[in-house]
């Protein structure tokens, strides 16, 4: 059955209203789709966020990387996705190299709103990224900022790889959070780093907080809908789940993703660092 438990709210989720969640101690459920019909279905299954994610190159394209994914190709999946969405939020993530600069980050978040129908985008890193994060939310564009294992960073990283385990680089990983809230992003996705660390940042920081490979202790839970549903190719990472295991349908398996995170069953200790 996909029946979405009550805690879903029924009215639209708005960027202010995930701050609302974090204060009201209410789970953000979030998982990409790449069109109409997945949106549509993480929509009716209860899920509040839905990320047209640059995991679209690895996962729908099947290249080894997000880098090569395009603008245009991040464009055309948001209005597909947006087209099934009428209460979740949708948020587009920046292609690699589209924000290098405040110009061209503007550039790509007026056409991923305005032709794409994202409410909000996403970006990786910290450092210049700041000023890119200013310059966007100044012109009212909402922004997630991403930290951790950053997949746009996959050479400079040596791979896919939980980070934050030596404590050097988890102050990093700290510092950059406060920084990227203090430039104005409304939303933090922390990606692969130890469950400790993002338990810190979370209780540390305002916004909310979404994790994957993050532990419990985040605002929220994000999930590739490929791999949560058994279908990404290859070894399963090890804080994704395969929802649809033991279960009849996609909307079971998303409807009951989004009501094991309300619960606080997912995830659990096996899927940390
Ligand atoms: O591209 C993506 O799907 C993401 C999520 C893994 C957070 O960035």
């Amino acid at each position: 059955m996909n029946i979405p438990s009550a805690d879903v709210q029924s009215k639209p989720v708005t960027v202010p209203g995930l701050r609302a969640m974090k204060q009201a101690g209410r789970k953000i459920v979030m998982l990409t789709a790449y069109d109409a019909s997945f949106a549509a279905r993480a929509e009716e299954g209860g899920v509040d966020v839905v990320l047209v994610g640059d995991s679209l190159g690895m996962v729908v394209q099947g290249h080894a990387s997000t880098l090569p994914v395009t603008l245009d190709q991040a464009v055309y999946h948001t209005a597909a996705a947006a087209r099934g969405l009428s209460r979740a939020l949708l948020v587009a993530d920046l292609p690699f190299m589209t924000d290098r600069d405040p110009g061209h980050a503007l550039d790509a978040a007026h056409r991923l709103m305005a032709e794409g129908g994202a409410a909000m985008v996403k970006l990786e890193g910290a450092g210049h990224v700041c000023g890119v994060i200013e310059a966007l939310v100044e012109r009212n564009v909402p922004v997630c900022a991403h930290l951790g294992l950053t997949p746009q960073s996959v050479h400079r990283l040596g791979g896919y790889r939980v980070q934050g385990r030596e404590a050097e680089v988890a102050q990093r990983i700290l510092a950059d959070a406060r920084a990227v809230a203090a430039a104005g992003a409304a939303l933090l996705v922390l990606e692969a780093i130890p469950a400790e660390l993002a338990a810190r940042i979370t209780d540390e920081l305002e916004i909310p907080t979404v994790g994957i490979g993050a532990g419990a202790g985040t605002d929220g839970q994000v999930l590739v809908v490929y791999d949560m549903l058994g279908i990404t190719p290859g070894k399963r990472p090890k804080f994704a789940r395969d929802f649809l295991a033991g279960r009849g349908s996609v909307p079971e398996a998303i409807a009951a993703y989004a009501d094991e995170v309300r619960a606080g069953r997912f995830p659990g200790p096996e899927h940390q660092y």
